[in-house]
């Protein structure tokens, strides 16, 4: 898994040239994905050295497509079936689901999507059949304490508009791509509901990144399907895109999730109390729908996203100079004038979070981190060297939350307070880049 990551890498990396948010949008995720691959084999040979004589490391996982995907038009860029991989729960967590969304950034053109239906995430042909269930998706109670025995889904994300796309196959233009995430959405949940989630007692959505931006979107959508009296929350992941200008005053993100909204024919699926306010591309960002989730969220953003510093506080673009050009990869190598830039960028998230603070259902842990996805590695999750705030770790906070046992709002002190932080140093995964 490791070496088709760098593969990969190598492959985003060379297609650079061609579309640069794109291929710098996919090449931060799959930076980060190797990061946690990389890190997951700590983890591997950690756990297996911890559980000596129990042949139970973190578990291994089968690959289940979709089935009649085709059919339904529920399917990857490619026209390939979708697919997911599930662990079912056992003893008291036997009725109870987290569902999680895999990230992976966004497509904006014909050419990038194109480009991206010849990878995991586009196309099934290249998923794995069978992965490791690591942090949220943990299977031993010490490394995930509320939920390591309920039953437990990684989605693959491939449809490149975070699970909302929705183009007829009429007006494809002959591209041979498909722009379906909204059907394969509902396919894969459909299918989740017939292996039991129709019966849950709890259920838990969750997602990283572009999944994260999908666990925001879908979130009612989740509760809906399931009965009146289950107990359904989200739980988003490094999925709190600000809707900011960058460092040269341009709105990068903005401008690609226009292209993206309008690619993909987002509209429908968008919030319809955001939508009827403001310009569709605009509910594409959490900060402008937030208000009108009904579901309860807790919200996990680290205040300084490696990958928002990277492609929405300072992108390539808006720094000609290179001011940015260390800071970008390592918080440690960051400058006065960089710090302030970020602590600018952390105060603009804590403003947009400045009501959801106040909601009675919601949780929330913003930690003064470099980071992206949190849920996904025992780093971060849950371990003794886990970043904390106010001595609670992430998976402590999100149980706190989940089982209403004490409220969960924590926002950290800003950099470089927090002694417990897990700080990427992206410089380590790719020398030069
Ligand atoms: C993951 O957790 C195990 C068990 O607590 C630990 O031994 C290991 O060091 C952890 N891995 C990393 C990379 O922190
Ligand atoms: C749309 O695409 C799906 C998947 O390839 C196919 O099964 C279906 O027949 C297509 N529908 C039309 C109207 O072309
Ligand atoms: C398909 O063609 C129509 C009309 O020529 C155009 O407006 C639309 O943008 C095209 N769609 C894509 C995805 O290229
Ligand atoms: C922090 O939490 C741990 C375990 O949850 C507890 O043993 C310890 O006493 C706490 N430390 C402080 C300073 O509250």
């Amino acid at each position: 898994m490791a070496a088709s990551m760098v593969q990969l890498l190598r492959l985003w990396w060379r297609r650079g040239g061609r579309d640069r948010v794109v291929a710098f949008a996919g090449f931060g995720i799959l930076v980060l994905t190797l990061l946690f691959t990389v890190s997951s084999l700590f983890h591997d040979a950690g756990e297996r050295t911890a559980f000596v004589g129990q042949s139970d490391g973190p578990v291994l996982v089968d690959l289940t497509l979709v089935h009649d995907a085709e059919k339904k038009g529920a399917v990857c860029l490619d026209g390939s079936p979708p697919g997911y991989y599930l662990h079912r729960g056992f003893g008291s967590g036997a009725d109870s689901w987290v569902v999680h969304l895999e990230g992976g950034g966004w497509c904006d053109s014909i050419a990038s999507c194109s480009s991206r239906s010849r990878t995991p995430l586009g196309s099934s042909h290249y998923f794995e059949s069978q992965i490791h269930f690591y942090g949220i998706l943990n299977n031993h109670p010490s490394l995930n304490p509320d939920f390591y025995n309920w039953n437990r889904v990684k989605v693959r994300y491939c449809d490149g508009a975070s699970m909302a796309g929705d183009v007829d196959n009429e007006s494809q233009n002959s591209t041979n791509l498909f722009f379906r995430g909204k059907h394969v959405w509902e396919a894969v949940m459909h299918e989740l509901l017939s292996k039991g989630l129709a019966n849950a007692k709890q259920a838990l959505l969750t997602g990283c990144s572009a999944g994260g931006l999908a666990t925001f979107i879908h979130c009612d959508d989740f509760q809906a399907l399931l009965p009146k009296q289950t107990t359904v929350k989200c739980l988003p992941d490094a999925g709190f895109f600000l809707n900011a200008e960058d460092i040269s005053g341009k709105r990068t993100l903005g401008s690609f999730y226009h292209n993206v909204v309008h690619l993909q024919d987002l509209t429908k699926h968008l919030s319809k109390g955001c939508i009827s306010k403001t310009e569709p591309s605009q509910c594409f960002f959490p900060q402008e729908f937030i208000k009108y989730i009904r579901t309860p969220l807790f919200i996990l953003n680290p205040a300084y996203d490696a990958w928002q510093v990277q492609h929405v506080l300072a992108p390539y673009k808006s720094d000609p100079q290179g001011d940015w050009q260390r800071c970008r990869l390592n918080i440690h190598n960051c400058d006065q004038k960089n710090i302030e830039a970020l602590q600018g960028f952390r105060n603009k998230m804590l403003n947009a979070l400045t009501e959801f603070r106040k909601s009675k259902n919601g949780g929330m842990f913003i930690n003064s981190c470099f980071t992206h996805c949190q849920t996904h590695s025992n780093i971060t999750w849950h371990s003794p060297t886990s970043p904390k705030i106010n001595n609670r770790t992430i998976a402590e906070a999100v149980g706190d939350w989940f089982f209403n046992r004490r409220e969960a709002k924590e926002i950290d002190c800003p950099y470089p307070c927090n002694p417990t932080c897990y700080h990427l140093d992206l410089n380590a995964i790719w020398p030069g880049a």
